[in-house]
């Protein structure tokens, strides 16, 4: 963005708060990469390797999925050969659409969801993401309201044949219940549908909602890999429909890395994967440097225990913030956002009023929001911000300046 803000040099300088990236941790994991690149590499990681892959790299990603989004759960099985690993999350998704969809099929999404999710969809597939509202924004839809998105897509001539999940939510920053996830999941898998679920927030959770019998803080995310071994009616249907993807981008402050993968026991799926990752694999050397880093649990642990620690306190100046300017925001506990809700400051609840409100803080804030609408939100009024690409001063900087704008609206 041109004209950024710096408090000395520009200090009336755009504020861009809203692109999900994570520079916070950055430094350390920069130096860490460039380590694994520095240690000796094989001939091979020159040469045509798995597409999909180097065996070291899935063996090692799967035992990190293993021990990180699954906290080690002895049910869990992640192995090596169900993995895909390709540039991000974004050509993980792409492929995996190719192969699930028709063009023209519908994908539903609770709302509200990541805005690029419509494109990768669309672009090369062809397939229609479906918005879907639950009763408010941090509520997944239930089985009634899925129920009748299918409905609506099947008078418009579309067959449904997934749902795709974010669970940590981008862009509310908040963890599903396992039980509101499990019901959207057994609904689509009795529906014969493919689940897909996205967890490329899994290890950026910086906070909690319960305590344990100890007092100590808990987790309170459950990778849909653990869930899973609670499926055992729908084993056979979770075998064949049910996807997991992951990536670096969020977690590791990394998304010009691109490492994405697919995690599934869909052995047809892997095949078709297997033939287009050629298009997007990860260079041999990059596959290296990521593995040797991956297999360094103790640094991985530290890393991921420091990044928390960096969202925390970045989340912690931005609510703080929010609240001295009396801006309603959605508690969240992982990611990287701040959901807020300017609906007191509109006129009139239309979507020419949020853009008007957008508009506003862009041109006399300079501070730059994602409206709700791109996230498919169902009510006007609702912004994403991301805190973790700027400084807690240009932070603070940017809400002192929205509250400036709200008080003169
Ligand atoms: C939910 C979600 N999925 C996927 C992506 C894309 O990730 P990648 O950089 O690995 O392509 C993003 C990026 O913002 C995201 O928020």
């Amino acid at each position: 963005m041109s004209e950024p803000f710096d408090p000395t040099d520009r200090p009336d300088g755009y504020i861009n708060l809203a692109v999900a990236q994570n520079f916070l941790t950055v430094d350390a994991v920069q130096k860490r990469l460039l380590a694994g690149f520095a240690s000796p590499q094989p001939a091979s990681t020159a040469a045509y390797d798995n597409m999909k892959g180097s065996e070291r790299l899935r063996t090692a990603m799967a035992a990190h999925m293993h021990r990180v989004l699954a906290k080690g759960d002895y049910r869990v099985k992640i192995s090596a050969d169900q993995l895909c690993i390709s540039a991000g999350c974004g050509a993980i998704l792409d492929n995996l659409f190719m192969c699930i969809t028709e063009p023209g099929d519908a994908v539903l999404i609770p709302a509200p969801y990541y805005p690029a999710f419509d494109n990768d969809l669309r672009v090369r597939n062809g397939a229609v993401a479906v918005p879907v509202c639950g009763d408010d924004a941090v509520s997944l839809p239930t089985p009634t309201q899925l129920d009748e998105a299918v409905e609506k897509a099947r008078a418009d001539g579309r067959a449904v044949k997934a749902i795709l999940l974010t669970n940590p939510s981008n862009p509310l920053g908040v963890i599903y219940g396992e039980e509101s996830l499990l019901d959207a999941i057994i609904w689509a898998l009795a529906n014969d549908m493919h689940v897909v679920v996205d967890e490329v927030y899994a290890s950026s959770v910086f906070g909690t909602t319960s305590v344990d019998e100890r007092g100590e803080p808990v987790n309170p995310f459950v990778s849909v890999m653990v869930s899973e071994t609670n499926l055992a009616a729908y084993e056979e249907s979770a075998k064949t429909r049910l996807h997991v993807v992951y990536g670096l981008s969020k977690d590791f402050c990394a998304s010009g890395y691109r490492v994405g993968v697919l995690r599934t026991r869909n052995e047809g799926v892997l095949r078709a994967m297997d033939n287009v990752a050629y298009f997007c694999t990860l260079p041999g050397p990059m596959q290296h440097a990521v593995a040797d880093m991956l297999e360094d649990e103790r640094w991985v642990d530290e890393f991921l225990a420091e990044n928390a620690r960096n969202l925390r306190a970045q989340h912690g100046a931005l609510t703080a913030a929010l609240a001295d300017a009396g801006i309603p925001v959605v508690n969240a506990v992982a990611g990287m956002f701040a959901w807020i809700d300017l609906r007191a400051w509109m006129r009139e609840s239309t979507w020419e009023e949020e853009n008007r409100l957008w508009t506003r803080a862009f041109e006399r804030a300079k501070v730059v929001m994602t409206p709700g609408r791109d996230c498919r939100h169902g009510v006007p009024g609702c912004f994403r911000l991301c805190f973790a690409t700027v400084t807690m001063e240009a932070l603070t900087t940017a809400v002192g300046r929205l509250k400036e704008m709200l008080a003169e609206h």
